[in-house]
């Protein structure tokens, strides 16, 4: 007696292995997210994101032609806002001079072909730390989302390709969609965060913006009333179809890899690229472990990613892009 088959021969050595391989990890599968801060010459570590830093603008510059020569063509960008900039309607968002804006122009100038993204939220520029505007208690939707159409037409006017709005307000891609439109930007495309969870992984990244939401009096402390419940399947294919109604042309399922069953349904389900954001308690995870010996950093790394490719992302937004670029020669 033998077995019938035998999966084994196509897994006995590393040619056959390539050879039958159904997902490759490339550079142009990745998203770089790039945290900026005013100043000169700052390159400041980032506490709980190991390796990981924000820029000020003359450094920004040098990064992105290194990522660009890294054969990485696309970033997002995030400022992080000085608290006394920050108030209820996120004012300082709408400066044609902010700093988003003078990041979007050094990119563009540094590196044209740099295919630039920005995050379009409120909370870095909110008093509150939310991503809309707090009245009685609640977070207002509409007031909100004219705000958040409002700084995508200045986003655009700085020269980005693509707006990425992360606050899952109801109706704002359509709301920024309109006022692209009527403001002449019909190529400015949206990635819509639209199966974004409330999710406790975001932690690193709200130290790294100082954008969590304060705790105080009638202000609620959690993003629990706009982002998805993370116990919720179905909801996730609502909102993104929703979303693709209202004009997204790239949508996300945030964050990654608790999320990868979210992510095939999403695959599944819409024809639009489907990205996906590993984000920033994911890296802060692999990097504790493995400083602590505990995991191998790349071999962990490259298997999460591919894991994430595998479960249907066309489009990796990753803090390990620059690291697994490298690895993958
Ligand atoms: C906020 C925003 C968040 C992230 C991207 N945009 C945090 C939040 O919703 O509080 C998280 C990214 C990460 O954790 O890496 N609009």
């Amino acid at each position: 007696m033998y077995p019938l088959i035998r999966n084994r021969r196509l897994r006995q050595n590393d040619s056959i292995r390539r050879l039958v391989r159904e997902t490759y990890l490339n550079p142009n599968d990745f998203l770089v997210p790039l945290f900026v801060v005013e100043g000169k010459n700052v390159k400041e570590e980032i506490a709980s994101m190991p390796n990981y830093f924000r820029y000020s603008l003359d450094i920004l510059a040098k990064e992105v032609k290194e990522l660009w020569n890294m054969g990485l063509c696309s970033v997002l960008l995030f400022a992080k806002v000085p608290d006394h900039l920050k108030d209820n309607e996120g004012t300082e968002a709408l400066n044609a001079n902010g700093l988003m804006q003078r990041a979007i122009k050094t990119v563009k100038d540094a590196c044209p072909e740099m295919y630039v993204m920005t995050d379009v939220a409120m909370d870095p520029y909110s008093s509150y730390g939310h991503d809309g505007i707090v009245a009685e208690g609640k977070i207002l939707n509409d007031e909100t989302t004219d705000i958040l159409a409002q700084m995508s037409v200045s986003h655009a006017q700085a020269g980005a390709d693509m707006v990425a709005p992360s606050d899952m307000m109801d109706g704002r891609i359509l709301a920024i969609r309109e006022a692209l439109e009527d403001e002449g930007f019909t190529d400015t495309g949206i990635m819509s965060y639209s199966a974004k969870y409330a999710s406790a992984f975001y932690g690193p990244f709200r130290d790294a913006l100082d954008s969590a939401p304060v705790a105080i009096k009638d202000v609620p402390k959690d993003k629990q009333t706009y982002q998805m419940d993370p116990a919720n399947r179905k909801e996730a294919i609502k909102e993104t179809e929703m979303d693709i109604d209202e004009g997204a042309d790239i949508v996300m399922v945030k964050p990654g890899l608790c999320y990868l069953d979210i992510v095939r349904d999403i695959k599944n389900a819409v024809e639009v690229p489907v990205a996906v954001y590993q984000v920033s308690g994911e890296y802060a995870m692999l990097k504790a472990a493995s400083e602590k010996g505990w995991l191998n950093h790349d071999a962990v790394m490259l298997e999460q990613l591919t894991a994430i490719k595998r479960a249907g992302a066309d489009i990796i937004a990753s803090y390990f892009a620059k690291d697994a670029v490298k690895l993958l020669g």
